[in-house]
């Protein structure tokens, strides 16, 4: 889907001239922030793809001046994008345009001065209208009262005022359906973004285009010549003093529940109408509304331990000293899912993540079924599998899209290979980095694109497929279903 061109992008490029927009990351002292929402505004604006009136502002409990505040961007900048022209004197120029209000989440007063200096900044830009983006970049014990502060105090009077929200949702349906009142109560549903920033992965936007643009995927897209689809996650480290939050989830509602779990909506829905937002949404929350719950029999669940790697002892999940003493929570899990449909019927989707393991790799696995009648069936030995074909888009790292193949391996005789059709985005593209997810997805709330954020209902549907299972795990702790796993 072209993005520089697409159609809302122009209609939000018109009203620069009469816009400012001001970007408010509440949450701005945190790790997320200097890890992420920083240096992905800071490439928007070396790219040229904000307003020429564009102001951050950082909002925290921590004190700091705008001076230090600048100091603390400054050293999560790099002018990672290809074209490192001008990039020190760009640098310069967005540090100028950061300013930071120290504040707690749930006081009126420490908004309304927010506002007061929001609105002096944006006043001096001479602009009749004021858009505000707000990130919540926030433990979710915050969320809603910091959502009611920016909304209540410091929504804008002359544009649009959106808001960011990070997972975790919720722990299941119960928390997540109060986590969307608490969000009702004080902004409409269309003014709400929920990131799942595996949505702005690269390759996860290329998945309809893929699908939807060639004709030689979407006639194999089903029961009818798919086996199974394997979506696996993998991080070769581990929590690393994220511990006390992860604990608190573990790796099902971390990382299978939304970021697994939306790329198997996406492949999986039926063509939609059109690329507008809510017909990709509706099809995507069909998908999940046409699944069974996850079962306990078809889940496995893990904990990393301490392993010897390159002569190192590399920490247990419990080595980790923000991780409670004796905690059973899950690093590790693998589900089979299943789509209840005319098109799914019967094929497993196979959901796998898990924290320190060997490599660091997330990937969408297709295999294919057998070749009925295949006349060279007895080149493959018993083993038919091996010979079936597999389709392997690689979200990361190292992009790209490949198709396991059979073929006659060259020279005399008749000997049978399996090869790859490979797409390397590195070499197709002459890419050295791709852009990351978050600039995408800010983009999308600047230019007010929700195709890739989660709709209520869509969040929903998930917390249903995993709720039922998550409370059994944790009725039982402590029985047989926690295992401690070597990586
Ligand atoms: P942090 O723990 O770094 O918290 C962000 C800021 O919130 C802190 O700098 C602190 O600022 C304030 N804060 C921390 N704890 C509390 C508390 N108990 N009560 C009130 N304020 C608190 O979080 P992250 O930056 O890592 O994450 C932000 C959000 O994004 C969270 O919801 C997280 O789950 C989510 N997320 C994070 C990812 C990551 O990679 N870090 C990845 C995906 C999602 P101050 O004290 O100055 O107010
Ligand atoms: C986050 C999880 O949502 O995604 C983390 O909370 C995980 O535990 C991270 O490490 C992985 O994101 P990425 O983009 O680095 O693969």
């Amino acid at each position: 889907m072209p993005r520089a061109g697409s159609v809302a992008y122009d209609l939000e490029r018109n009203d620069w001239n009469t816009s400012s927009l001001s970007v408010v990351v509440v949450g701005a002292s945190g790790d997320l922030a200097k890890k992420k929402i920083f240096p992905a505004l800071f490439a928007l604006f070396y790219e040229g793809l904000l307003p020429p009136e564009f102001h951050v502002f950082g909002y925290a409990r921590s004190k700091m001046s705008d001076a230090e505040f600048r100091e603390v961007i400054a050293s999560t900048l790099t002018c990672r994008i290809h074209a490192r022209e001008r990039c020190q004197e760009k640098q310069e120029e967005f540090l100028r345009r950061c300013y930071y209000s120290a504040g707690q989440y749930d006081q009126p007063a420490s908004f309304q001065e927010l506002n007061r200096r929001m609105g002096e900044v944006e006043g001096a830009c001479g602009k009749p209208r004021a858009n505000r983006m707000f990130f919540l970049s926030i433990p979710p014990n915050v969320f809603i009262a910091a959502a009611g502060g920016a909304a209540d105090y410091c929504s804008t009077r002359t544009g649009w005022t959106r808001v960011i929200v990070e997972k975790p949702f919720g722990r299941d349906s119960a928390s997540s359906a109060a986590l969307g009142r608490g969000l009702a109560a004080h902004l409409r549903e269309d003014q709400i973004y929920r990131i799942d920033h595996y949505l702005g992965k690269e390759l996860i936007e290329n998945l309809t285009v893929l699908r939807f643009s060639n004709l030689v995927f979407e006639p194999l897209w089903s029961r009818q010549y798919i086996r199974n689809v394997q979506i696996v996650f993998s991080e070769n480290f581990g929590t690393e003093g994220r511990g006390g939050y992860f604990d608190q989830y573990g790796i099902m509602r971390d990382v299978i529940q939304n970021h697994l779990l939306q790329i198997l909506a996406l492949f999986a829905m039926e063509p939609p109408i059109s690329l507008a937002a809510e017909d990709i949404r509706n099809e995507k929350v069909k998908v999940l509304r046409s699944m069974r719950a996850v079962a306990l029999d078809d889940t496995v669940l893990g904990q990393y331990r301490s392993r010897m790697h390159g002569g190192r002892t590399l920490p247990g999940y419990l080595d980790d000293k923000t991780v409670p003493p004796g905690s059973l929570t899950p690093t590790f899990a693998a589900c089979a899912m299943f789509i209840n449909n005319a098109r799914w019927d019967g094929v497993p989707f196979l959901l796998k993540a898990g924290k320190a393991l060997h490599t660091r790799r997330a990937e969408i696995r297709v295999q294919f079924r057998h070749v009925p009648g295949n006349l060279y069936k007895h080149k493959f030995g018993p083993d038919l599998d091996s010979a079936t074909n597999e389709l392997v888009i690689r979200i990361q790292p190292k992009e790209a899209i490949y198709l396991k193949i059979n073929n006659k391996v060259p020279g005399l005789g008749l000997q049978l290979d399996t090869t790859r059709l490979d797409l390397q985005y590195q070499s197709a593209f002459n890419q050295k980095e791709l852009p990351d997810a978050y600039e995408r997805l800010l983009l999308d709330v600047v230019n007010g694109d929700k195709r890739l954020f989660i709709r209520y209902d869509e969040l929903e549907a998930a917390w249903d497929l995993f709720t039922p299972l998550l409370h059994e795990i944790e009725s039982r702790k402590g029985g047989r279903l926690v295992g401690q796993v070597a990586t």
